[in-house]
């Protein structure tokens, strides 16, 4: 069986934005699992040249439309090169190897009378370049410009969609999963109950001279969109490669945004079903992205231009987010505060922390190489449990497209594989000279890392193929996850650079792209006169940026002692989720005792300049209410896992 994927092809009207990202990055994550998974891929993506909106683009750019479609394909391709899209074909409109297929899908239709010659009359805006019916007009102008219009009878060519209604509200009502989500499918059921009409296919080329000509009447050139969906055929052999297009049409799936659910549900199907063909098996229409709040307008497009995107945070990151932020089918919005904490919080902390955490202990404590296992003691077996279970749930959610939740599962293994650290403490196995229980703890934390690692392949296959590589495997194996343990005793392993590194702030391009788009949009606070004298705290407001700049974090103490010198001070070994726990000193010796401490959850600024305080390194500062003297310790209602943000 093989599996055949598609995205919309992109109006090559303007350089590829986050939503073509979007699109493009989801039909990756599935292409990518169902290769993992052996099957037989086909991925297509591409662009669609033609029609007005092209021709105006290239008119003002005063070149022809040819030279403008040949140039501006070209950043689609570069940032899908950049953003690691394994397509399997681009296909460009514009291409023999399309038009010919059109060009021979309409004579045929033509041919059986599908096809018919009627003439259309309306008020004609010419710079709308539509007709408007006699209710439309207002005061006898157009409805949108105001603008002058003028009756104009056109001969246009139809495709009799009409006929075709029945056997699609059939289709709909007997595939539950054709259009996906729910909602979208009941979109679709709504606009169903209507009457469907005839849809126009042709366009006179005298008022659109850029197109496919229709090849019985060289006076028109094709409909954009009767153009467009024919791509997911024509680069795939129909009408050229028999035996290639039956193993992959009909499409497993066709993602598009829920702006072209119609064109693609209704449009789409019908010609399929007039040229003998099925439709998809499911037509997945996914929700729409805002950015910080706001419609993408033209300026806060440049705050998630996709290069950039990439730039400040890496590839892998960016198509994780896209992918975990929003519930495939929802709506959703793009703000770089909820990147940062997503980034810090899971890619960072969660998975990137444990396989530091991991590896570093075992370079320290035990050589470098694949602990041997041993048999099940403590959270052993419930943290195997819960490891297959996580594998299993995966296969079911990305089976379902369910990206976030898919993600959401390997995060919480990830969770728990810290946890399992706190809770094992092989610093204390390590100190008690428990060898044997010392490797098999960690044995089981790096199996973790291999399975997490492994399941992550498909939305961030650089970070995990860097991964795997450092536990000495050669790359991502689905079939390998049905067993606990996959590593070979012994094997080497490698520690590395942090796999995501922390980010405390915005990258300085971000914030700069931000502030210059946001600042577009409200008018920006008058700055006073005078430059206030400083006053004591509290302070004025405080940036966001600057806030954010400081990194607070949930910390556990894992041991307190006296400061040799001071005593007011006490020194406290914290565990902030890293490979190692952090000493920090506190002036906290007149309320709590070094014994009340231990296991206690506290938050501490983690980026503070190190500092010897009164002798003793300090990494940091515990935060604790009262002045110079101290009430309380500041914590957490919830147990926190270590190195959890706190904002
Ligand atoms: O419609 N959020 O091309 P197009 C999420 N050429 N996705 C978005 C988005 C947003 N804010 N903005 C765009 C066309 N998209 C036709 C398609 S197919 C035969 C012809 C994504 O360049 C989403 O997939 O306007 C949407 O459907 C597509 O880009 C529209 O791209
Ligand atoms: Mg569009």
């Amino acid at each position: 069986m093989s599996f055949y994927i598609t995205t919309p092809i992109y109006y090559v009207n303007d350089a590829p934005h986050l939503g073509h990202a979007y699109t493009t990055v989801a039909a990756d994550v599935l292409a990518r699992y169902h290769r993992l998974r052996g099957e037989d891929t086909w991925f297509l993506t591409g662009t669609d040249e033609h029609g007005q909106k092209v021709l105006e683009a290239a008119r003002a750019r005063g070149i022809t439309p040819q030279q403008h479609v040949d140039e501006l394909c070209r950043p689609y391709k570069a940032l899908w090169e950049r953003l690691g899209i394994t397509y399997s074909d681009f296909i460009r409109t514009t291409e023999a190897r399309h038009t010919a297929v059109v060009q021979d899908i309409l004579q045929a239709l033509y041919d059986r009378g599908e096809i018919y010659r009627d003439t259309y009359a309306g008020w004609y805006s010419v710079h709308e370049e539509r007709f408007f019916t006699e209710k439309d007009l207002v005061d006898g102008k157009d409805p949108i410009g105001h603008r002058e219009v003028e009756w104009l009878e056109e001969a246009n060519y139809f495709f009799r969609m009409s006929k075709y209604a029945d056997t699609l509200r059939a289709w709909v009502a007997e595939h539950p999963d054709f259009v996906r989500p729910a909602s979208r499918r009941n979109e679709l059921l709504g606009y169903l109950k209507k009457e469907v009409g005839d849809l126009c296919i042709s366009r006179p080329r005298a008022r659109l001279p850029w197109g496919v000509p229709l090849p019985f009447d060289g006076d028109y050139v094709t409909y954009v969109w009767f153009d467009a969906l024919i791509n997911y055929i024509s680069a795939v052999g129909y009408g050229s490669d028999g035996a290639r297009f039956r193993k992959l049409w009909p499409a497993s799936y066709q993602l598009v945004g829920k702006d072209i659910l119609t064109t693609h549900a209704v449009y789409w199907s019908a010609m399929l079903f007039a040229i003998g063909l099925q439709p998809a098996d499911c037509l997945y229409a996914h929700g729409w992205w805002t950015v910080e709040g706001r419609k993408m307008s033209k300026s806060l497009k440049n705050v998630v231009d996709p290069n950039l995107l990439i730039d400040a945070y890496g590839a892998d990151a960016v198509r994780y987010f896209l992918l975990r932020e929003i519930h495939f089918g929802h709506d959703g919005d793009f703000s770089h505060k909820k990147f940062l904490e997503r980034y810090n919080a899971e890619l960072a902390n969660d998975l990137g922390n444990l396989a530091h955490r991991s590896l570093s202990m075992i370079g320290k404590w035990l050589g470098g190489a694949v602990p041997a296992a041993g048999p099940d003691r403590g959270g052993d077996a419930e943290l195997k449990a819960l490891a297959a279970q996580t594998v299993a749930d995966y296969h079911r959610l990305l089976g379902a497209a369910s990206f976030k939740e898919a993600l959401g599962a390997v995060m919480t293994l990830s969770r728990a594989g810290n946890k399992y650290i706190d809770t094992e403490e092989p610093w204390r196995l390590n100190r008690e000279g428990d060898t044997e229980r010392l490797a098999a703890v960690m044995r089981n934390t790096i199996e973790v890392c291999r399975i997490a690692g492994t399941l992550l392949a498909p939305f961030c296959p650089g970070k995990s193929a860097e991964l795997l590589d450092r536990l000495g495997l050669g790359g991502p194996e689905l079939d390998s996850l049905s067993s606990f343990y996959g590593l070979s005793e012994g094997g080497p392993l490698r520690l590395g650079d942090p796999l995501f590194p922390r980010m405390s702030e915005l990258p300085a391009i971000i914030a700069a792209t931000l502030e210059r788009a946001l600042g577009d949009e409200p008018p920006a606070p008058k700055e006073p006169a005078k430059k206030k004298k400083r006053t004591a705290a509290p302070a004025g407001p405080v940036r966001f940026a600057d806030f954010q700049k400081l990194d607070l974090r949930a910390a556990r103490i894992l041991g307190a002692e006296r400061h040799p010198d001071a005593d007011r001070l006490l020194v406290l070994q914290v565990d902030l989720g890293e490979a190692e726990p952090r000493q920090i000193v506190a002036g906290i010796a007149g309320r709590y005792s070094p014994e009340e401490l231990v296991g206690t959850s506290v938050i501490v600024v983690a980026n503070l300049e190190p500092a010897a305080i009164r002798g003793v390194e300090s990494q940091g500062m515990v935060l604790a209410a009262g002045g110079a003297s101290i009430q309380s310790l500041a914590s957490t209602l919830d147990p926190v896992t270590p190195g959890t943000p706190i904002r």
